[in-house]
């Protein structure tokens, strides 16, 4: 891969269009290895869009993105070369229902590589214990809490030892004590395994603890960008207003819906 200092994810003067509008502008961010970034961001602020353009989903209407030192590439193949190399949790988790816990983890690993069974079920065992969730291999999503769920996404997203993990929204639906574990699994996760990871959420207070920097996106672009002692710290009227909830300030309402399904 490249030099150990150089960023894992580097973006310069990016600006991410989505049903022809402008959704984020002049952004410059860099991602150390090793390091954990928390995206920060009122909804619809376009954190969802920014990994877009991390994964390749979403081509950059200008300006440059690199992931593991290389532009991020627009022919397929490339695409997904370079995808193998990234852990995504997702939202809605994405289990598939009719799939066992174990057989959902050992999906990218039978899709991807050709190793054989008995590899599989080790790696997939490996990957369940690192998440607490061993004794769970036979179960079906459906009889998982949500924070259950979302472990086993998790290790489904580490299948394949990715070394960049992005993570959207990983509190969503969760208590605060299964959002207490996932949050203190990521950490643990990203340090053992020596990840870098991306972490966009909106539950500021239950992220900051573990990041190492902290970026807010409003209004269409980054407004603080920093360590999060620094974010706690600022003065900055619009960053308040998002750390602190308020619906009145120079945060500007998103009212625009979507022109097509996301
Ligand atoms: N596929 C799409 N086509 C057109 N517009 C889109 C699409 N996806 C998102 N948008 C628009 O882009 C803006 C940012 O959306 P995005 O999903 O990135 O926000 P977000 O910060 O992730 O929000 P949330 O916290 O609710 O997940 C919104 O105004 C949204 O309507
Ligand atoms: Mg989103």
């Amino acid at each position: 891969m490249t030099s150990p200092d150089s960023p894992v994810v580097h973006l310069s003067n990016a600006r991410l269009d989505r049903g022809g509008r402008t959704i984020l502008r002049d952004i410059d961010l860099s991602v150390p290895r090793g390091s954990i970034t928390a995206v920060l961001g009122p909804s619809g602020s376009g954190k969802s869009t920014l990994l877009a353009a991390l994964t390749g989903e979403l081509p950059l209407a200008a300006g440059t993105v690199e992931v593991f030192g290389k532009p991020v590439p627009r022919g397929t193949r490339h695409l997904l070369e370079m995808r193998k190399g990234i852990g995504v949790l997702l939202q809605g988790n994405g289990l598939l229902t009719d799939l066992s816990v174990g057989e959902n983890v050992a999906l990218p690993l039978r899709t991807h590589t050709k190793l054989p069974a008995v590899l599989v079920e080790r790696i997939v065992n490996f990957k369940l214990n690192a998440v607490g969730l061993l004794a769970a291999a036979d179960a079906y999503p459906r009889e998982l809490s949500g924070g259950m769920a979302r472990r086993v996404a998790l290790a489904r997203a580490l299948a394949l030892d990715p070394p960049l993990m992005i993570y959207d929204e990983p509190l969503t639906g969760l208590d605060p004590i299964a959002s207490g574990v996932i949050m203190s699994l990521i950490q643990r996760l990203n340090d053992t395994l020596g990840l870098t990871s991306v972490i966009v959420t909106h539950h500021v207070h239950e992220t900051l603890p573990i990041a190492d920097q902290a970026v807010v996106i409003a209004n269409g672009g980054i407004v603080f960008s920093g360590t999060p002692a620094e974010l706690e710290a600022t003065t900055d009227p619009l960053v308040l207003q998002f750390l602190r909830g308020q619906p009145d300030g120079p945060i500007a309402f998103d009212a625009t819906p979507r022109t097509e399904a996301a």
